[in-house]
């Protein structure tokens, strides 16, 4: 059976639905005392991001775990999803921050800080990934798995060759001419890391050989590198409505960015490869392995 369209939209569709449960389920309600970083974490996670990481780790579970599931979700996946959505979240507040990108507009709504002020913006990414930890300790897989799981999503986000190691370079290479190098080593860092981790962290849930995540692992981190190559083309060619954040940004700031260094024709090039590289890493599965080929190529097409 050729995979199509309608089916890539609903593994979009279900996925963001099953992650959105899970995450209304793993952070405390509104009502929760103190109400006000509550309110703060559920305004930045209940905006309407498009959940790909909690997708790409569900699928990426599916996949390994077929011969057992029989290509149902592996249960109680989810939660894993929802703490990498807490993580992401938890970045993008800290991204928008003053000190850091400065914006104003996340998700199509007014940033944290913009909402509800800069110390409870700080606290509520501080408070997502402590919650993410909380969630992740208590998934319901193998102890063994548990902890690698732990390890690998910290590092991912951590400071060598992990979200906060890039996030830091991006910065520092503001208002300097752009080299491969320092480009590669930032976008593979504060994006591709958590991404890859999300692919990994999926196998991993239902036990992956070495072998297999090792492929995940490859097939993440080219995807990751391709999303951020996006990322930085569709700030330069869509508008602030369509993209729910600021356009623009990139240049204004004089980031260090794809299109800065080789044009938007050949930025998108270089994505197209990445995900052929990506795709063909995943050759071996067959036809389960589909729905992660379609979408990583979700991941270049995508307009927002
Ligand atoms: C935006 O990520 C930040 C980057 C790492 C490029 P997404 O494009 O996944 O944002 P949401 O989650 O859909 O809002
Ligand atoms: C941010 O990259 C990556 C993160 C770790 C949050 P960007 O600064 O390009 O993300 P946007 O464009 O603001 O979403
Ligand atoms: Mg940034
Ligand atoms: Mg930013
Ligand atoms: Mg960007």
């Amino acid at each position: 059976m050729l995979y199509c369209d309608a089916m890539l939209k609903q593994v979009l569709e279900q996925g963001r639905e099953t992650a959105d449960a899970a995450l209304e389920r793993l952070l405390p309600p509104a009502t929760q005392h103190p109400t006000s970083i509550h309110q703060a974490m559920r305004h930045s996670v209940f905006a309407g991001g498009k959940r790909l990481r909690p997708i790409l780790c569900m699928e990426a579970g599916r996949l390994i775990g077929a011969h057992a599931a029989g290509g149902a979700l592996p249960t109680g996946i989810e939660d894993v999803g929802a703490a990498l959505e807490m993580l992401h979240t938890y970045s993008l507040i800290h991204d928008d921050l003053p000190a850091l990108d400065n914006d104003d507009l996340r998700r199509g709504r007014p940033t944290c800080h913009k909402a509800f002020g800069e110390a409870t913006a700080i606290l509520a990414g501080d408070a997502l990934q402590t919650q993410a930890y909380e969630v992740l300790a208590q998934i319901q897989c193998p102890a063994e798995a548990r902890v690698a799981i732990i390890r690998e999503v910290a590092h991912a986000t951590g400071t060598i060759d992990g979200m906060i190691g890039g996030q830091v370079m991006d910065l520092e290479a503001e208002h300097k001419k752009p080299d491969l190098a320092t480009l590669e080593y930032i976008h593979r860092s504060k994006t591709a890391a958590l991404i890859t981790a999300s692919a990994v962290s999926g196998g991993m849930y239902v036990g992956a050989s070495a072998e297999d995540v090792g492929r995940l692992r490859t097939y993440g981190q080219s995807i990751g590198l391709a999303f951020q190559i996006v990322d930085d083309v569709l700030d330069v060619t869509q508008t602030s409505e369509q993209l729910g954040k600021t356009a623009g940004k990139d240049t204004a700031a004089e980031k260090t960015t794809y299109p800065a260094l080789f044009g938007v024709e050949e930025s998108i090039r270089r994505a197209d490869a990445l995900v052929d590289q990506a795709c063909a890493q995943l050759d071996s599965f067959g036809e389960p392995a589909e729905t992660l080929k379609s979408l990583a190529r979700f991941l270049v097409e995508r307009k927002s």
